[in-house]
């Protein structure tokens, strides 16, 4: 943890759960936690429902994507104003997922990030290097890139949030030994206070890939890392709770 931040327990839905779920799963969270905010990220579809069940309540509503536009003629996306209007807070930009499936690259992720700043979002800006880049030693030079190709001006003061989520470790099990995860925290600290000066001393940096409740007392100790962003397990409501139960008092 970093002294004076209040940590984040992010949950990212992904593409999963028919109206019913994501009521039933909002309504478990609807409490928060203790010591940690809590934010919610479901599928488009569910954003509005899910935000109007969290009215009042301290748990924050967010969505995985947005375009870059405001409006226009782009078929199937959505902006970042639309996903204001409909109550979310926050958005999760450059996934791996998105990265992978969408071919976005930190350009796009600079857009999209310039557009949800514009609209009053909250941007959870992810990045990670691949199983390849971390054992050819180049995880650290993949992820400060990601970082200055995809941050802009104005980020940090409107709290911006980064979230380090190695690609290999996403769903599948496996995390970074904490030295890692505690290293890649650190290096991604020192390159944001280099670039936006001492403000991004207080920015959130999150971890995810395979966040559960087995392993998140250990990880939310680790110095710079304020927080997490979770896939599968924050699809389980005593599961989510419990890992944000994890974080230190
Ligand atoms: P898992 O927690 O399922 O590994 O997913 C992590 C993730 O991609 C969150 O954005």
């Amino acid at each position: 943890m970093t002294p004076g931040i209040r940590p984040l327990i992010a949950g990212n839905w992904k593409m999963n759960g028919n109206q019913r779920e994501a009521a039933r799963l909002a309504e478990a969270l609807r409490d928060g936690a203790e010591n940690a905010d809590l934010l919610i990220c479901p599928p488009f579809v569910h954003i509005h429902q899910v935000a109007a069940l969290m009215l009042g309540s301290r748990v924050a509503v967010g969505a995985q994507d947005c375009h870059a536009a405001h409006h226009g003629a782009h078929t199937g996306d959505v902006s970042a104003a639309m996903l204001r209007d409909v109550g979310a807070t926050h958005v999760i930009l450059g996934h791996s997922e998105r990265r992978t499936n969408h071919g976005e690259n930190d350009a796009a992720v600079l857009a999209k990030t310039e557009a949800a700043l514009t609209a009053g979002l909250i941007p959870i800006i992810c990045v990670g290097e691949t199983e390849a880049e971390r054992l050819s030693g180049l995880a650290d030079s993949v992820v400060e890139k990601q970082l200055a190709g995809s941050i802009p001006y104005g980020f940090i003061t409107a709290g911006g949030i980064v979230a380090y989520e190695p690609v290999w470790a996403i769903g599948t099990g496996r995390t970074p030994t904490e030295r890692d995860i505690a290293a890649m925290h650190s290096t991604m600290r020192s390159a944001l206070v280099e670039r936006f000066g001492p403000a991004a001393r207080t920015t959130r940096l999150l971890y995810g890939g395979s966040v559960k409740p087995s392993n998140a007392v250990s990880i939310m100790a680790l110095a710079d890392v304020d927080g997490a962003l979770v896939g599968g397990a924050s699809l389980v409501a005593e599961d989510f709770l419990a890992i944000a139960k994890a974080v230190p008092e």
